[in-house]
């Protein structure tokens, strides 16, 4: 990869990244600085998305993922989790056609089963409207946990060789990601995480195994189109190796 110096985004199709994840962190802490409730802190992080996804249509990234909510986010009080789950819809009902009108495919991944069924049901009438789109796949993560997302897969592959259709000397790690939610989709070649946190918390374990992580201090509703060109730009001066020495290709 080309370094250069600056914090302008090299326009070059072959220097963005194609894949660009990103956990939506502190929500509410940018709440509790202004003396407002934590929702409020989650209604402004919605507006924040709108322009990360934008941004990222425009640059032409292939794949978008965002973390919305986690599996272990299920043990926040019931007056968080209530309201995060009708924001989701909130979410749709606001950005499903301009989101279409885009040409984004959505694409929950985690353990759906968990939604209330009116959440479920507005989420998969949001996936069957912009099934046929391609020019992004935005992959949204609800009630999602990685380590779950692995056990799940190793279930999937397991049962396959037990009924005699897999024989496990099969299992390579391409079939193994192909029993993953993220099936058939290239790994995230960025990972960004504001707030100041820097662990990966349960997101993408086993996809990011060569992703370049970018963390700011920002907190997650005040991150804008400037502040996502900032981490791509971080990530063009990055040089990606991949274990080796060089990179031919
Ligand atoms: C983490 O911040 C954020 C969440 C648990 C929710 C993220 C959700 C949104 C940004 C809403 C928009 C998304 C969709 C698709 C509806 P936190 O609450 O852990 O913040 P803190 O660490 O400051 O407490």
């Amino acid at each position: 990869m080309v370094k250069q110096n600056n914090n302008k985004i090299h326009p070059e199709p072959l220097q963005l990244p194609r894949h660009i994840a990103i956990i939506m962190d502190g929500n509410g802490r940018w709440a509790q600085r202004r003396g407002l409730l934590r929702h409020l802190g989650h209604r402004h992080g919605m507006d924040a998305l709108r322009q990360s996804v934008e941004l990222c249509r425009e640059l032409n990234v292939e794949i978008l993922t965002v973390y919305a909510f986690s599996l272990e986010n299920w043990k926040r009080p019931r007056e968080e989790v209530d309201f995060l789950m009708n924001l989701v819809v909130e979410y749709l009902d606001k950005e499903e056609e301009n989101l279409h009108r885009q040409g984004i495919r959505i694409n929950p991944i985690g353990e759906l089963d968990y939604l209330p069924l009116q959440v479920r049901a507005r989420i998969e009438q949001a996936v069957s409207h912009t099934a046929a789109n391609s020019d992004m796949i935005f992959n949204i993560a609800i009630s999602y946990s990685s380590r779950r997302e692995i056990v799940t897969a190793a279930r999937i592959l397991a049962a396959q060789a037990a009924t005699g259709c897999l024989d496990p000397q099969d299992i390579d790690e391409e079939r193994f990601a192909s029993a993953l939610y993220t099936s058939g989709q290239i790994d995230p070649d960025l990972m960004i995480r504001p707030s100041g946190e820097q662990r990966i918390s349960n997101f993408l374990l086993w996809q990011s195994a060569y992703t370049e992580f970018y963390y700011t201090d920002i907190f997650w509703p005040d991150f804008g189109k400037k502040d996502l060109q900032a981490a791509i730009a971080a990530y063009q001066r990055r040089e990606r190796r991949y274990g080796q020495l060089t990179i031919d290709n």
